[in-house]
C-alpha cells in the first residue's frame, strides 16, 4: 500500500466511523447540537494541550540538557526553589509540586519569579470564549495569572520562565522553568472532555502510540478496554503503560493492537469510558529506500534497445514508489517502465526485492544522458543515477575493421 492507497483507506475509516456515530447516538447527536460550539472548543484544547505539552516538555529538556555543558559539575548546586508558586490564602503562598489537584470551581492563583516572565498553559485557555477567565499581570519581580470558575478541561501542563533582555535581544534567564500539572477534578467529568466519540490514531511499526485518555483526577482507576471483542487489554507496564498525564502508551505497536479500544475510569462509583480510539497499524518502514540502479549497456548506439533497472531491497510489505528522469523527457518522449516486487531470501532473512524497470526501444541522440531513479517511500525518497552515452559516429569505422 503506498501513500495514496493509505490516505484513501484512512477516509474511509473515517466516513465508516462518523457514519457509525450517526448510526449510534441519533438523540444524543441532537442533545449535544447546543453544546456543540461549546464543545467544539473544548476539543480543540484537548487535542492541543497534548502537543503543546509535549513541546513544552522537549523545550525544557533542550534546556536541562544545555546547562550542564556550561556548569563546571562541582559547582552544580543543588536545585533552585522553584520560581512558581501557588497562593493559597492571602499573602500565603506554596510551592508547587510535580502535579497538583484542584476542584475544579476553584481559583488557580500562580506568582513566577522574574523581572520578565513567560507563561504556557493549556491552549484551551486562550480561546476567546474562556478568556475572560485567565488573567496575567506583570509586576517588577514577578507575574501573576489567575483562572477563576475552572472546569475540568482546564486540566493539564501551567509552566513559566523567566527569561533577560539586553537591548533587544531577549534570553532564557538562568533560573530553572518553574512546572507543574494540575488536574482540576470534577465528579462528573473524568477525562479530560473531547467531543469525538472516535479518534483515529495511526499505530507505525517501531513508534510508540498514545492513546490521550487524560483524567481530571490522578486516583481514578483507569482501565484499558477493547470494544470487539470486548475485552479488557492487558496494561504490563512494558508493552503497554499508562501515564496519568498523558494516557496509556503502546511502546511497540503490533498488527494485533489495531481496532476500537477506549478507556474507562472508576472513581468512588462513577464510571465512565472516554473518546474511542480508532488504532489503524501501517507498516513502516525503518529508513529511506536504498537503491541501486544499473543500465544494461554504458554506451549505445543509434537504433538500439537497451534498458536501466533500479533495484531496492527493504523490508516485506512496504511499498515503494519510482519515479524516472530522463533525457528524452524534455522533448515528451514517453516512459516504458515495468515494475515488479518479489519475495527474497537473503543472509536467511526474508527481503522484499522492488524493481523498476525503464525500457529504451530504437535509442536516438536525445536519449544520451542522466537516467535518474527516484525511490521512496514513507520515510522518504533516495535518488540515484546512471549515465548512458551514445557511441560516437566517428567509432564506426573502427567496428567495421575489427568486423
Ligand atoms: C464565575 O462564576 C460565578 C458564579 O457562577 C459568576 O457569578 C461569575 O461571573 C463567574 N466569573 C467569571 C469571570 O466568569
Ligand atoms: C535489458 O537489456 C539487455 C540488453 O539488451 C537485455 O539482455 C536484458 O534482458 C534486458 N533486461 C530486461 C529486464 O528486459
Amino acid at each position: 500500500m503506498n501513500s495514496k492507497g493509505l490516505a484513501v483507506l484512512s477516509c474511509c475509516l473515517l466516513f465508516f466511523v462518523w457514519a457509525e456515530c450517526q448510526q449510534e447516538k441519533p438523540s444524543k447527536a441532537t442533545a449535544k447540537k447546543v453544546t456543540k460550539e461549546l464543545k467544539a472548543k473544548e476539543n480543540k484544547f484537548s487535542r492541543a494541550v497534548g502537543k503543546k505539552v509535549q513541546q513544552g516538555a522537549s523545550k525544557f529538556l533542550k534546556k536541562g540538557q544545555a546547562k550542564p555543558t556550561m556548569t563546571i559539575p562541582s559547582q552544580k548546586q543543588p536545585s533552585p526553589l522553584s520560581i512558581l508558586t501557588r497562593a493559597v490564602a492571602k499573602g500565603q503562598f506554596q510551592k508547587v509540586t510535580d502535579t497538583l489537584t484542584l476542584k475544579a470551581g476553584e481559583t488557580l492563583d500562580l506568582r513566577c519569579k522574574g523581572k520578565s516572565v513567560k507563561w504556557k498553559y493549556p491552549p484551551y485557555l486562550e480561546d476567546d470564549d474562556t478568556e475572560y477567565r485567565l488573567r496575567v499581570k506583570y509586576f517588577q519581580k514577578h507575574s501573576q495569572l489567575i483562572v477563576v470558575n475552572t472546569t475540568a478541561a482546564d486540566t493539564g501542563e501551567y509552566s513559566c520562565w523567566s527569561f533577560q533582555c539586553y537591548d533587544s535581544e531577549c534570553r532564557d534567564g538562568e533560573d530553572k522553568p518553574g512546572k507543574t500539572y494540575i488536574f482540576f477534578t470534577d465528579p462528573l467529568e473524568l477525562f479530560v472532555p473531547t467531543e469525538n466519540y472516535y479518534e483515529v490514531i495511526q499505530m507505525r511499526t517501531n513508534h510508540p502510540a498514545l492513546l490521550p485518555c487524560q483524567v481530571t483526577n490522578p486516583l481514578a482507576k483507569v482501565t484499558l478496554h477493547r470494544e470487539f471483542p470486548p475485552e479488557k487489554v492487558v496494561v504490563d507496564g512494558i508493552d503497554i503503560s499508562y501515564d496519568v498525564k498523558r494516557g496509556f502508551m503502546i511502546h511497540r505497536p503490533r498488527p494485533s493492537h489495531a481496532g476500537s479500544l477506549f478507556c474507562m475510569a472508576n472513581m468512588n462509583g462513577v464510571r465512565q469510558i472516554s473518546t474511542k480510539y480508532m488504532l489503524i497499524y501501517v507498516n513502516y518502514p525503518s529508513s529511506v529506500p536504498k537503491p541501486v540502479v544499473r543500465a544494461s549497456t554504458a554506451s549505445f548506439h543509434i537504433g538500439d534497445n537497451f534498458n536501466v533497472t533500479c533495484t531496492v531491497f527493504g523490508e516485506p510489505e512496504i511499498a515503494v514508489d519510482f519515479t524516472w528522469e530522463y533525457p528524452g523527457q524534455q522533448i515528451g518522449r514517453p516512459p516504458y517502465v515495468r515494475e515488479h516486487t518479489d519475495l527474497v531470501r537473503q543472509g536467511g532473512q526474508v527481503q522484499q526485492e522492488s524493481k523498476s524497470i525503464f525500457y529504451i526501444d530504437e535509442a536516438r541522440v536525445v536519449d544520451d544522458g542522466l537516467y535518474s531513479c527516484i525511490a521512496e517511500n514513507l520515510q522518504g525518497s533516495t535518488t540515484v543515477s546512471t549515465r548512458v552515452h551514445l557511441v560516437q559516429a566517428t567509432l564506426a569505422p573502427r567496428k567495421a575493421k575489427s568486423g
